[in-house]
């Protein structure tokens, strides 16, 4: 396993593990208490794990909107556990050295979900809905965001409306996302009231449990938790407080501009990909045309029965 460390960005605008192809892991590596009072100059074996990334703001920052205790019992007890979980569940497996992303990807097996999916994925909708928010967030987005928005639903009112519709009639636990789909992958409850052939939109879509569009290769710029949490914590995400929660979450925490930077991210790694596939298209004319160059070439040297 490589020994080199995985360095993060700055969590407050970019998010760390945003999107495929611009990711950046979350593993950290670790050295055992042993090797550290061995001293660095020690080569020894180093084990690896994934580590419990905290809000990119204090616990209580988000009152009263969303309270310490709510955070502090969402991440510190059921984010925590995804991630302890996860370790346990992937030590000594193929998994074990991969990124989250990657973990996701493979263990979801195209619908036919393996044992270290519910854990990998919820790790990394947790860490992409707490930097979601932000204090003193919510309103309105501006820029190409805003755009964008009127352009695939109209208005931002009417993405707000199909945004709060999703949220609310997710059955049980699951997830609502704004996601920048660029495939033509249509799954069954991606919405966007101005269905065209264009490929690049945003849409709204939900998803149950621990999935998330990364498994549709569609690239996620928002999300909400529409966690169905114990009663005992101040904000309850039950069904009847649910349009409150999801009101709260759009008017006074939404990081547009977290969401604003993810977009681009999202634009420019589908724009990155199509020049890929430019390059390989184009090589493959080349060797298309180099084959027929030789064919030509051959042909040429038969000899004409004429002469
Ligand atoms: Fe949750």
């Amino acid at each position: 396993m490589a020994a080199t460390a995985a360095v993060s960005p700055p969590c407050a605008l970019v998010p760390c593990q945003g999107l495929r192809g611009a990711l950046v892991s979350t593993r950290n590596f670790h050295a055992t208490k042993n090797q550290r009072q061995r001293g660095r100059a020690v080569a020894a074996p180093i084990s690896a794990k994934f580590d419990l990334k905290p809000p990119p703001y204090p616990l209580d920052a988000l009152e009263p909107h969303m309270s310490q205790d709510t955070i502090s019992y969402h991440w510190g007890k059921h984010h925590r556990g995804y991630v302890e979980n996860l370790n346990m569940q992937i030590v000594g497996t193929d998994l074990d050295g991969m990124s989250l992303e990657d973990i996701i990807i493979l263990s979801y097996n195209k619908g036919d979900i393996l044992p270290a999916f519910n854990n990998a994925a919820q790790i990394w909708n947790h860490d992409f809905f707490w930097e979601s928010m932000v204090p003193n967030g919510g309103g309105k987005p501006s820029g190409d965001l805003l755009g964008l928005i009127e352009r695939d639903f109209g208005s931002f009112e009417n993405f707000s409306v199909k945004f709060r519709s999703a949220a609310s009639t997710q059955f049980g636990s699951g997830w609502v996302w704004l996601a920048y789909k660029a495939n033509r992958l249509n799954v069954g409850n991606a919405s966007n009231p101005r269905p065209s052939d264009e490929d690049k939109k945003l849409v709204v879509v939900k998803s149950p449990n621990a999935v998330n569009p990364l498994v549709w290769d569609y690239l996620p710029v928002l999300t909400i938790d529409v966690w169905e949490g114990p009663k005992c914590i101040s904000f309850i995400f039950s069904q009847s407080r649910r349009a409150d929660y999801v009101s709260m979450f759009m008017e006074k925490l939404v990081s547009w501009e977290t969401v604003s930077a993810r977009l681009e991210m999202a634009k420019a790694q589908v724009a990155e990909r199509e020049r890929e596939e430019e390059k390989r298209k184009y090589g493959e004319d080349n060797v298309n045309s180099s084959n027929e160059a030789v064919e030509m070439y051959l042909d040429s040297n038969i000899e004409d029965p004429a002469e």
